[in-house]
């Protein structure tokens, strides 16, 4: 079975990758390399039955140098993160929105299976107890960059559904909350790696807003191994899947569990809104997953909770400072 993953070079596309070729899978990258890196590759890149094609999903002729039949594509390449949609919002845009439409399109030619990476982002502030797959969205003024994302997220379920509807094309939507774990980056906002790298440096542990805001965070390997999951049930066609976490936790209570796993000397300090991402920023106070439908479709639960999640990932990130902290001794001797 041959399967490409748009957004493979990134951290969930990374993780996903692996699996897939663990299970013997041949797995074509499509990836600009502007958010993931060849490094989360390393472990597969010499693996023969992966194909790694640099370049944009936003340039058509790209999906002329897949050279093998495609049965499944899982579509991950998009503009992600916070920090990252406010510092390039126009592009951002474009390429969640037109991107996905090329890889819609190309599909559509062949009538290939497309499972695509949406996000608990699209409920936008609806602070519901736990969000259900039908619920409403709930958004902010066009004025406000961040809910871009969400906007254009919804805008790719929207033709993901089209293109289902209108066509047959066999698609899977997932909106994924909050996915966590080694390779993740805080560059883009990313709050984990974020309070580790700064518990890790002594630095302050930067809380944005009160810290009241909660979240529910999910191991890397749970969302990697329902989207594998969703692939294999034809029923899922068609459909649309929250994948999420099962424990609920105030950011301010997450910065003071890194903090203590850590062992840190850190004080937790907490920053305006307005401070941290410019006047008029807002954020959705409750994000929070009902599982039950993915869970009735393909018993999934995830496996990983979220001292674990801690756990691995400090070990990860520690690791990661080590090997760059010898490479400057090097550059410096
Ligand atoms: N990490 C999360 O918590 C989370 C939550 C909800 C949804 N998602 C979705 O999951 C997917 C993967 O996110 P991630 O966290 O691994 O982020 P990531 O930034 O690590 O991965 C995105 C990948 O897409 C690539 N990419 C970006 N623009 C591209 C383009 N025009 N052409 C080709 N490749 C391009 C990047 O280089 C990167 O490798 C995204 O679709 C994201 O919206 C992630």
């Amino acid at each position: 079975m041959n399967i490409l993953v748009t957004g493979g070079a990134g951290f969930i596309g990374s993780h996903l990758c692996t699996e897939l070729l663990k299970l013997k899978y041949n797995v074509t990258i499509i990836d600009d390399l502007s958010t993931g890196s060849l490094d989360n590759l390393t472990a597969i890149i010499d693996n023969e039955q992966l194909t790694l094609i640099k370049g944009s999903i936003l340039d058509k002729a790209i999906f002329e140098k897949v050279s093998t039949h495609v049965d499944t594509i899982f579509h991950l390449a998009a503009a992600v993160g916070v920090k990252y949609i406010l510092d390039n919002p126009l592009q951002s845009i474009h390429t969640n929105v037109m991107g996905t439409e090329n890889v819609l399109e190309f599909a559509h030619k062949t009538n290939i299976k497309v499972i695509l990476a949406s996000t608990s982002e699209v409920y936008g502030k609806n602070d519901k107890a736990s969000l259900s797959e039908n619920d409403g969205r709930v958004l902010g003024s066009t004025h406000i960059t961040r809910w871009s994302y969400s906007c254009s997220k919804a805008l790719d379920e929207f033709m993901a559904f089209a293109y289902h509807r209108k066509f047959g094309l066999p698609i899977i939507i997932t909106r994924l909350f909050n996915t966590c774990g080694p390779r993740q980056s805080e560059r883009y906002g990313m709050v984990i790696p974020r309070f580790i790298k700064q518990a890790i440096q002594s630095q302050p542990i930067t809380v944005h807003g009160v810290g009241e805001q909660i979240r529910s965070f999910t191991y890397v390997s749970d969302t990697v191994r329902a989207l594998i999951a969703l692939m294999h049930e034809d029923k899922c066609i068609g459909e649309v899947f929250n994948i999420g976490g099962k424990e609920p936790v105030t950011i301010k209570k997450l910065a003071e569990l890194v903090k203590k796993k850590v062992g840190s000397s850190s004080r937790v300090i907490f920053i305006p809104y307005e401070e941290a991402y410019g006047a008029g920023f807002e954020d959705m106070q409750r994000r929070v997953p009902n599982i039950a439908k993915i869970k009735s479709f393909i018993d999934f639960e995830p496996l990983v909770g979220l001292d674990e999640i801690l756990d691995t990932t400090i070990a990860y990130i520690n690791q990661e400072m080590d090997i760059v902290e010898k490479k400057n001794e090097i550059h410096s001797c």
